[in-house]
């Protein structure tokens, strides 16, 4: 069901402090937590000892010390200290995760430690890069992620979900090509001599009709990275476009939730921030209405498992399909099965 040697966003990085925050990945509970020397560690949230929540305890100096009896452990998990006693059992070690704090994210490694290489993190590097101006913000959908991949790389439904924010009709009737790239699946669509929707109008100026292309590039499990841009209809000078890049970081929380980071990224009056606000509570209000149409949908799933889920497809479910494949093949691979065909 789930990809797991791979760097996935469990949080932003200023979310994690001396106060130990539980988070769930992949129906795993763990604890974040910071020391006081600044190091960031995850570890399971089940004290070895009565399965108490680390995280109901607190951060001492470099250890987390649990809530309960007060043994207390080290970013590693090793306990070092049990209240009452001079020796530590054995077995008291809490098992933790690779964690590494990039691009404002802390990214967490579930699978095998040893393949956890560093190197791998995707590149976002514009959200914590001077030249680039950040609306960011995280949304809890009561959803599986791969509803929520489905909905990322099908940008029709901005057309009747979003028709009040960043879409409109002509979204869903332009055309469309869908490219298998390797481990990434990549979607792009050209929207010429368009109504600006309303969002596009307050956030780039162009209130006339425009060109519009947007581009999904999907790296499985769960990163999607949307390139946006705009420019008024006719123009052939690339450069009077204003664009800007949707970072989609989904994150499995159980079979059924899922936390989903986003940032929107531009390099136009990066400065002006009432911009940056609009476009952080734009997002919001859009990403609500994503909520309420995938958790109505999980609901249905929900009340009905055994039923084949999808029995009709259309023109525009070819990069839906098309990540589903990819992310089954890669899931598999990393078990040691035979992969499914990619079609
Ligand atoms: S449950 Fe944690 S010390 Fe007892
Ligand atoms: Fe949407």
């Amino acid at each position: 069901m789930w990809l797991r040697n791979c760097w996935q966003v469990i949080a932003f990085a200023r979310e994690i402090g001396q106060t130990p925050l539980a988070r769930t990945v992949c129906g795993e509970a763990i604890v974040l937590f910071r020391t006081q020397s600044g190091k960031a560690a995850a570890l399971a949230d089940r004290c070895p000892h009565r399965f108490a929540p680390l995280s109901l305890g607190r951060v001492n100096g470099e250890q987390i010390q649990c809530g309960y009896h007060g043994m207390c452990f080290d970013a590693e998990g090793q306990c070092l200290r049990v209240p009452g006693q001079d020796t530590v059992p054995r077995q008291a070690k809490v098992q933790s995760y690779p964690l590494v704090e990039r691009h404002s994210f802390a990214w967490i490694w579930l699978g095998d430690a040893a393949l956890a290489d560093p190197a791998k993190i995707p590149d976002v590097h514009w959200c914590d890069h001077p030249a680039w101006a950040v609306s960011d913000g995280y949304h809890h959908f009561g959803a599986n992620y791969q509803l929520v991949n489905d909905n990322l790389l099908d940008l029709s439904h901005e057309s009747f979900v979003h028709e009040d924010t960043i879409g409109n009709e002509a979204v869903a009737e332009a055309p469309f090509t869908v490219n298998l790239d390797g481990d990434r699946v990549r979607m792009h669509r050209d929207m010429y001599d368009m109504e600006a929707p309303p969002f596009y109008k307050r956030t780039t100026g162009f209130t006339g009709r425009i060109d519009r292309w947007h581009t999904n590039t999907f790296s499985p499990p769960g990163l999607h990275i949307i390139e946006n841009g705009s420019m008024p209809a006719g123009t052939t000078d690339r450069s009077a476009a204003l664009e800007r890049k949707v970072l989609n970081f989904i994150t499995p929380e159980t079979p059924t939730t899922t936390h989903y980071f986003w940032a929107i990224v531009r390099q136009f009056r990066i400065d002006d921030r009432e911009l940056t606000d609009y476009i952080r509570d734009g997002i919001t209000k859009t990403f609500d209405q994503d909520k309420a149409v995938l958790e109505a949908q999980q609901r249905i799933i929900g009340s009905d498992p055994d039923r084949a889920v999808f029995p009709v497809s259309i023109r525009v479910d070819a990069a839906p399909i098309q990540g589903r494949k990819l992310l089954a093949a890669m899931i598999a691979r990393e078990a040691g099965s035979p992969a499914p065909a990619r079609g």
